[in-house]
């Protein structure tokens, strides 16, 4: 899929977005090594430390069908500069994916691309875990 594709299901998924506590939805796209794509929307909650980000039902939809490999991810919201991811997704998609491409989308079209790297430096991991 092309990049504009890919962003174009990052602002559809927008309107998909369960957001009546904020009022903020926030659309994301997901390409995996193979192609395949996973879209998300952010998925709030009465109790509000429930909700999801987009970012993290993308993943999560992408994982429970098999899919663990990524390339880049889209994230859209209708911000004034392109929305950053929040620190709990950036900890999320270093899990599977430390190289992966972050694009962060405004509706004029203004993208900031990031590597996971750039986003979160010496981010926890699991090798972490195998000396305790
Ligand atoms: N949100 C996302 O879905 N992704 C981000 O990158 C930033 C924040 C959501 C969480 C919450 O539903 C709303 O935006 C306001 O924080």
């Amino acid at each position: 899929m092309s990049l504009e594709e890919l962003k174009q299901l990052a602002i559809e998924m927008m309107d998909r977005a369960y957001c009546p506590y904020s009022g903020f939805p926030v659309g994301a796209a997901l390409e995996c090594t193979d192609g395949t794509v996973y879209t998300g929307c952010n998925i709030e909650n009465a109790s509000y430390p429930v909700g999801s980000c987009a970012e993290r039902t993308a993943i999560s939809k992408a994982i429970s069908e098999g899919h663990s490999k990524f390339v880049r991810i889209v994230i859209a919201a209708k911000t004034e500069e392109p929305c950053v991811p929040c620190g709990m997704c950036r900890q999320f998609m270093k899990e599977f994916a430390p190289d992966m491409e972050v694009i962060c989308l405004n509706p004029r079209g203004d993208t900031s691309v990031y590597k996971l790297e750039e986003l979160l430096p010496y981010g926890f991991d699991n090798h972490f875990l195998k000396h305790h």
